[in-house]
């Protein structure tokens, strides 16, 4: 559910007219809604109630300070993959204890500064990272809290890009090496083992694989406290998927998903964590754009758009789909006709969708592409030297740039002439 609704025939962002919000702030342009960020944080941390955990927000969806300001008040943690991400969170206001820094290539500098600016645990992906967190760790007299990200070799049932728990994928360390890896890291100074982690992959659309990674994290979280560990902590990942069409699908709900974290692990008495970061932030986001031009092609029509490609990387580079619809709602009982809907960068690639039933459109009208919230504006790029999009929350009957579209002088007085030119 989200809060992008018709009302009187037009779309709103909450109480808030998409078209006023367009006319204040120009195309294209992403427009979140804090009353969906809120409701899908909140549907996690009732589906963990009952049990100690923090969901820990994977800000890599969207990571606006505003949108995790929003969160952080609720009591999200935060997952971060980078030392910016780490600064960012920082900068928003999340103290270091909530911050969780998870991501297979952490560098020493980015190690270095979670432990001075405080961690509530690194997310360790290999032995390489164990030994250098261990190494900086002591030489800063601290103590790095860790778990390690185990690869439980499952097949999370999405696409081949964004599934990580297939032991084909970088990600993590073998299961079947773990005790030996545990038993490393409990003889390191500067180490506190207080966990395990697990995240098989994105936008999962069926609980199953969960259940058999988490089963083979509770089998394992047995055999380590065996082994003499102080298993107290599991982080057991994101990626619980979003319906991207309003018609027939139909993801499991995040209390179905806590149901089964619950039948998994619950017994263990562990604190649990969780990093989602598509459910609370996709759906809570669209992506408003202007028809440029409508042009009539060989045998189809092309809605060329002034939002493209670098603005919203998701249908070129996974084949997503993302509903569009008008920002005027068409009359009941309108024709619809198929529209090939593209942006104007200079490739074939810049394509949104193909032959999408919409109803008439014309050069002026406004369209919103639904659950952009997640992987959108993050994914961005000024490719074709074409601005950084900018980023708006809405709340009740208000709204506010939360990222202001950069001039040209900005972005091209990025550039250096070096002196021999
Ligand atoms: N935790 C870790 C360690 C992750 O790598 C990810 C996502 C998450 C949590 C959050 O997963 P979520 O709940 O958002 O599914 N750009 C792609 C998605 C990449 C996901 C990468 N990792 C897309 O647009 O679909």
């Amino acid at each position: 559910m989200d809060h992008f609704l018709y009302r009187d025939g037009e779309l709103f962002a909450e109480d808030v007219p998409v078209a006023d919000i367009a006319a204040a702030v120009g195309t294209p342009f992403y427009l979140y809604s804090t009353a969906t960020l809120t409701r899908h944080y909140q549907l996690f941390d009732d589906a963990l109630d009952g049990m100690e955990h923090m969901v820990c927000y994977a800000m890599k969806a969207a990571s606006n300070q505003a949108i995790l300001k929003t969160l952080a008040d609720l009591g999200a943690g935060m997952d971060v993959v980078s030392g910016g991400e780490y600064a960012r969170a920082k900068a928003a206001g999340v103290p270091g204890e909530r911050i969780v820094f998870s991501g297979v290539g952490k560098t020493r500098a980015e190690i270095r500064a979670a432990l001075e600016g405080g961690i509530r645990q690194f997310n360790v992906e290999s032995e390489p990272e164990l030994l250098v967190i261990s190494e900086i760790a002591a030489s800063l007299g601290k103590t790095a809290p860790i778990t390690v990200r185990v690869n439980p070799d499952v097949d999370a049932k999405t696409h081949a890009k964004i599934a990580t728990g297939k032991s084909e994928n970088k990600f993590g360390i073998p299961i079947a090496k773990a005790r030996a890896v545990y038993a490393e890291a409990a003889a390191l100074p500067g180490i506190d083992v207080i966990g395990i982690d697990v995240h098989i992959g994105s936008q999962l659309t069926d609980l199953e694989p969960y259940e058999l990674a988490y089963r083979k994290v509770a089998d394992l979280t047995e055999q380590l406290r065996a082994d003499g560990h102080n298993i107290r902590r599991l982080d057991l990942g994101g990626g619980l998927g979003i319906p991207y069409t309003r018609s027939n699908e139909a993801p499991p709900l995040p209390s179905d998903y806590g149901a089964l974290i619950k039948r998994t692990v619950g017994h263990l008495g562990c604190e649990i964590e969780i990093e989602p970061g598509r459910l609370i932030a996709g759906n809570a986001g669209i992506l408003v754009s202007r028809v440029i031009y409508v042009k009539e092609g060989e045998g189809r029509n092309f809605l060329i758009l002034d939002g493209a490609m670098n603005d919203l990387i998701r249908p070129a580079m996974y084949d997503a789909h993302h509903d569009i619809v008008p920002v005027v709602e068409p009359d009941a009982g309108v024709e619809q006709q198929p529209y090939d809907i593209v942006g104007p960068v200079c490739e074939s690639g810049d394509t949104f969708a193909k032959n999408r039933m919409m109803p008439p459109l014309r050069a002026g009208d406004l369209v919103a592409f639904r659950s952009a919230g997640a992987y959108g504006a993050v994914m961005a790029s000024e490719y074709n030297t074409r601005p950084l999009v900018p980023e708006v929350l809405a709340k009740c009957d208000q709204f506010a740039v939360i990222r202001q579209r950069p001039d040209f002088d900005e972005i091209i007085n990025r550039d250096t002439i070096p002196p021999w030119l």
